[in-house]
């Protein structure tokens, strides 16, 4: 099942160019099968491998997943310990197989609070897959929406500090080239498993005018079918970004002409 390839029927131009992903429910697939929380997330990774291989297979050019939040050192001390210790591996295990695929890696949040070894390893793996130009994988790591906001309006700040810019001239671009992903489109489709209908403070910027797709589908159960049924659900909808549906319907129209 998993190996088999997706004949999708959606043009290119309908498909997402960028993915965010709160990948939410490895805790309770755990819970339902009697086993520890650690073990959903274990599984989880296994996710992450089939959503990245399918993505690039898709020609989507960018994948945003949440992995631990700025909230999530509120856990259990153990569970945080675990989180860590699968990152580190995970890292160490799949980034050859990343790289030999052509993905370009990249850890987006509040890296200084990891452990040296972890952060280490993520800088290695960034250097490592850097100038690839398959698909841009970012994983949000202590990384909160308003973190980033934070951290853009502090660099917006210093630069008037600097002379560099008057109070005058900041618009939303100078906030937004500021923040995390900056160089990259703002996610186009944006899916929660799990079943909870939250941001939890992922990307709050950036995710203004994306598509929300959410499941009840836990993460680890969350597969090659079930992505692609995102993606379905993607190419059937029409964004309007404050137009009406005709105009949208004219420009299509225009476009095809
Ligand atoms: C998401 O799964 C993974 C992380 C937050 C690290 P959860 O661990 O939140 O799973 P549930 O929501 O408890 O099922
Ligand atoms: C959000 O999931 C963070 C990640 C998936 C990494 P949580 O499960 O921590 O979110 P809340 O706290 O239930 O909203
Ligand atoms: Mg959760």
């Amino acid at each position: 099942m998993s190996m088999q390839t997706f004949k999708l029927d959606i043009p290119q131009e309908k498909l997402p160019r960028h993915v965010a992903i709160i990948m939410d429910g490895n805790g309770r697939w755990a819970e339902q099968r009697n086993l520890p929380r650690f073990a959903g997330h274990k599984a989880g990774v296994e996710t992450v491998r089939s959503v990245v291989q399918l993505s690039g297979e898709l020609g989507i050019e960018a994948l945003t997943l949440f992995a631990f939040s700025s909230e999530n050192w509120r856990r259990p001390k153990k569970e945080v310990g675990l989180l860590m210790e699968l990152f580190l591996t995970a890292l160490e295990r799949e980034v050859n197989k990343l790289h030999e695929s052509g993905v370009k890696l990249r850890v987006i949040g509040d890296l200084s609070e990891f452990p040296k070894k972890l952060q280490k390893r993520i800088q290695d793996s960034m250097s490592m897959t850097a100038g690839n130009n398959g698909l841009i994988l970012n994983i949000a790591a202590n990384y909160g929406g308003k973190w980033d906001i934070t951290q853009a309006v502090k660099k917006v700040v210093q630069q008037i500090q600097e002379g560099d810019l008057t109070v005058d001239q900041i618009d939303e671009q100078s906030i937004a080239d500021n923040l995390a992903l900056s160089d990259l489109s703002e996610p186009d489709l944006f899916i929660r498993t799990g079943g909870e209908q939250r941001i939890s403070n992922f990307l709050i910027w950036q995710l203004a005018y994306s598509e929300l797709y959410f499941t009840r589908v836990l993460w680890p159960d969350f597969d090659r079918e079930e992505f692609a049924t995102a993606v379905k659900s993607f190419a059937s909808r029409q964004r309007r970004f404050g137009h009406t549906g005709n105009q949208i319907l004219e420009m299509e129209q225009g476009k095809n002409a």
